[in-house]
């Protein structure tokens, strides 16, 4: 099957804890409850692109184990082609350790696993057709050589490089200067501009513009509720859909995925991201990093 999008990246099992606020150290919680959900930012940016339509395939790699599986399987079931992912027996399958508070915040940490054993290497022998891929959609929880040798083949078979970088680390470059758009939320802009924190609209799009000046074609920074900001050649803005939040994790990985879809299928970027913002919105009004990415019936009922 050839495959319009590609995803290099993360798969994890997400183990999510409710609690009333974050702990403090040293200090012990009663959660509000446990549960476990598919999860990892490239799986979770697959999934929610292949339930907006996309014809999406997912490079990475999981353990031999029960919980790689299960992930494999909710991947499949969203219609992902799981062909590229590999398994290596000597490690275990990525997870996420997750606390959500009472206003849909979350915190999390992240033990990686047999992400961290997707090697160039790896991705090279991964079965993916470069020249049918419209748009590679990348983030940073995999090795950053592999992040880069996967925009690099993208790049030269002419294909729309997507960067997601999250979660916030060093971003070289050569990968920014690789990248179309550049998708950092708010503390991620922060951490690649010299960190501190965005103080206002002014140094958001100063900070934005420094990404371009070293490389970045465009930077659409994810805003949360103040909604969402192309700066590029010209500066759009996309308004925040008032939502009632109850689980805001993976509302990034939603938007990425459906701005992916919207650009395979030559939209423009303007348009991308008006369906991007639906399609984030309605994943934070439910729980889990998969199962809250919402079809494109519910996201089209949604903007009308
Ligand atoms: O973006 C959300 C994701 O980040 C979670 O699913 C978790 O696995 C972490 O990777």
């Amino acid at each position: 099957m050839s495959s319009h999008i590609v995803v290099a990246g993360s798969l994890n099992a997400d183990l999510v804890v409710g609690v009333p606020r974050f702990p403090a150290p040293g200090e012990t919680l009663t959660g509000t409850g446990f549960a476990r959900f598919p999860g990892g930012k490239g799986a979770n940016q697959a999934y929610a692109a292949a339930r907006l339509g996309g014809q999406v395939r997912l490079a990475g790699q999981v353990g031999a184990d029960d919980l790689g599986n299960w992930l494999l399987d909710h991947l499949r079931s969203g219609g992902v082609d799981v062909s590229a992912v590999g398994r290596d027996a000597t490690v275990s399958t990525g997870l996420a350790i997750i606390t959500v508070d009472a206003a849909g915040q979350n915190s999390i940490v992240l033990v990686p696993g047999a992400n961290g054993t997707f090697t160039p290497d790896r991705l090279s022998a991964a079965p993916i057709d470069w020249r049918s891929t419209r748009v590679l959609l990348l983030q940073l929880e995999v090795p950053l050589d592999t992040v880069v040798a996967a925009a690099r083949s993208a790049r030269a078979a002419g294909s729309i490089v997507l960067l997601d970088p999250a979660p916030a680390r060093h971003v070289p470059d050569e990968l920014l200067a690789l990248s179309d758009f550049v998708t950092p939320n708010e503390s991620e802009l922060a951490a690649l501009t010299g960190g501190g924190s965005v103080g206002g609209e002014d140094d958001l799009m100063r900070r934005a513009q420094s990404l371009r000046v070293r490389g970045a074609a465009h930077v659409i920074v994810k805003w949360g509720d103040r909604g969402a900001l192309l700066v590029g050649d010209h500066v759009h803005r996309w308004p925040a859909h008032a939502v009632r939040a109850v689980d805001t994790t993976a509302a990034g990985d939603a938007f990425n995925g459906a701005l992916a879809v919207a650009l395979a299928d030559g939209q423009s970027i303007e348009d991308a991201g008006h369906l991007a913002s639906a399609a984030a919105a309605l994943s934070v009004t439910r729980t889990g990093a998969q199962p809250s990415m919402p079809s494109l019936d519910e996201v089209h009922a949604f903007m009308n």
